[in-house]
């Protein structure tokens, strides 16, 4: 389907994002022809730039972000429909210019009045540019009149208390059905493909509960460092870059009930409905169930890493979390009981996301060779990235005259079915957008209720400040608290 012809307005035209995921994700829409017939792009920033500047930016940028070869006709057509305007939302009248911009674009490219604004700046621009959106009436809608819907980036607030205010603020001039918010996780296939899974298929579903499941584990590890972002990750720390949004939208896709429909609200409700179910925690609770860390000097990949304190932008006595461990419960009828154990962290041994499902073991063993409690429990993995793909860890018997029962496993790796062209994942989100389906963007409710599940432990960590805090070296598997979080429950994570 191609979307209706719109206008899209990127904020924070000349930043980091815009250059390597935005603009290559507009050439792949375009490659694959789900762009609009009449479509037009408007850079909007601070800096003084002619369109000319603008664009040849843009050029230089896909050239080097591009994930597929870039077809020059193809390129030249969507830069021309492109031009960039100087806006700030705090100086008075700044939006003028804009308002003009976009009737002249509107006319020329014939784009309808139908507009996208994009918020790619730091989390500080978004309400006063949408208030001076509002301001300017350039968002307003009317029935059966052209729409207006806004992209909002992460991070959505800092906490329980600023994500209200922010929805708050974007609420007084939007609709909710208006506001895009972003999770880049959703745009993975394989996080999308958690739903599929589940409710495509008849097999799995009826295991998937706290009669045949042990606990689960989710894995976002990464390799990268906090290089040159120090100063926003200092301020920040794993726990909220992490866990609210990204590792919570794997947790609620693969703990929601089947949602009635498979659209957007009712997908969203069920979504929302899990993450208000997680348990809340006393201050204890919280900090008996938690573990946070700061990596220390070590080697990655082969390359030495300095000590975060050491990182440039980071306080040398900084007790901001690179590592996080948590141990969740979901209080209601399908998990109770069911403990469900998330790790994060940068500057690990290995790149690795996924989540792993680890069924209960067999209730007794017939195999007199193989008590019980010596048959491997079955687990089933689904890798995120960079393993795309399911298994199912199972037993079977070792060839041979004697009884002997070893793990063995099924794969499914999307490369052997699907031919897919590399994609920054951002492709699918911003095409959903352009066709009003909102299914793969946060809802005002579903990010509150992240924030709220995390609140127990910013709060504890807050009051004990850098006294909890675990260290780990660069390029290991993370701290030992993590592993003991698991092991005074008798289990243990998986390897990375
Ligand atoms: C971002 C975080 O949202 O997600 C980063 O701010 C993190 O710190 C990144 O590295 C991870 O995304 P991906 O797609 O590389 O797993």
């Amino acid at each position: 389907r191609r979307p209706d012809p719109c206008c899209f307005v990127i904020f924070g035209a000349t930043g980091d994002l815009t250059q390597r995921l935005l603009v290559p994700a507009l050439y792949n829409l375009a490659a694959t022809n789900l762009l609009p017939d009449h479509f037009a792009v408007i850079g909007v920033g601070r800096a003084d730039l002619t369109s000319d500047d603008f664009r040849n930016g843009l050029v230089e940028a896909l050239g080097k972000f591009a994930t597929r070869p870039v077809d020059r006709e193809l390129a030249k057509k969507l830069f021309n429909n492109l031009s960039y305007v100087q806006a700030d939302p705090s100086l008075d009248g700044s939006f003028d210019t804009l308002c003009a911009r976009l009737l002249d674009v509107e006319d020329r490219y014939r784009t309808q009045g139908n507009r996208i604004f994009y918020l790619a700046t730091p989390p500080a621009g978004f309400a006063p540019i949408v208030k001076a959106l509002g301001a300017a009436k350039l968002v307003g809608e009317e029935d059966g009149g052209p729409w207006r819907r806004v992209i909002v980036e992460k991070p959505f607030g800092t906490d329980l208390g600023s994500a209200r205010a922010l929805n708050g603020d974007l609420l007084s001039v939007l609709d909710e059905d208006q506001i895009y918010r972003m999770d880049h996780y959703l745009g993975k296939e394989t996080v999308q493909n958690i739903t599929m899974l589940r409710f495509a298929n008849g097999v799995f579903e009826p295991l998937w509960n706290r009669n045949h499941i042990d606990h689960v584990q989710i894995t976002v590890a990464e390799t990268v460092n906090v290089e040159r972002r120090g100063a926003f990750f200092d301020a920040t720390g794993t726990l909220r870059d992490m866990v609210p949004n990204h590792l919570f939208q794997l947790l609620s896709l693969v703990a929601m009930e089947p949602p009635s429909r498979f659209e957007a609200g009712a997908v969203r409700a069920e979504k929302a409905e899990v993450l208000d179910a997680i348990s809340h925690y006393t201050d204890e609770q919280a900090l008996a169930n938690s573990v946070r860390a700061s990596y220390g000097a070590g080697t990655v990949n082969g390359e030495t890493v300095v000590g975060y304190r050491e990182a440039p932008d980071v306080s040398p006595t900084s007790t901001t979390e690179t590592y996080v461990a948590l141990k969740l419960h979901i209080d209601n009828w399908r998990w109770a009981g069911v403990p469900f154990y998330l790790r994060t962290g940068k500057a690990l041994s290995a790149r690795k996301s996924e989540v792993a499902i680890k069924f209960k073991a067999a209730p007794f063993s017939m195999f007199r060779e193989t008590p019980v409690e010596r048959l491997a429990q079955n687990f089933m993995v689904l890798g995120i990235q960079p393993d795309e793909g399911i298994r199912l860890h199972f037993n079977a018997k070792v060839p041979g005259p004697a009884i002997r029962i070893g793990g063995v496993d099924m794969r499914f790796k999307y490369a052997d079915f699907f031919e897919a062209a590399p994609s920054t994942g951002y492709e699918t989100l911003i095409y959903d957008c352009m066709i009003g389906d909102a299914m793969l963007f946060q809802r005002a409710d579903a990010v509150e209720a992240g924030w709220c599940a995390v609140e127990p432990f910013q709060r504890v960590w807050r009051e004990t400040k850098g006294a909890g805090l675990a260290t780990y070296a660069a390029g290991t598997n993370g701290p030992s608290e993590a592993d003991a979080l698991l092991g005074r429950d008798g289990r243990s994570w998986r390897h990375l």
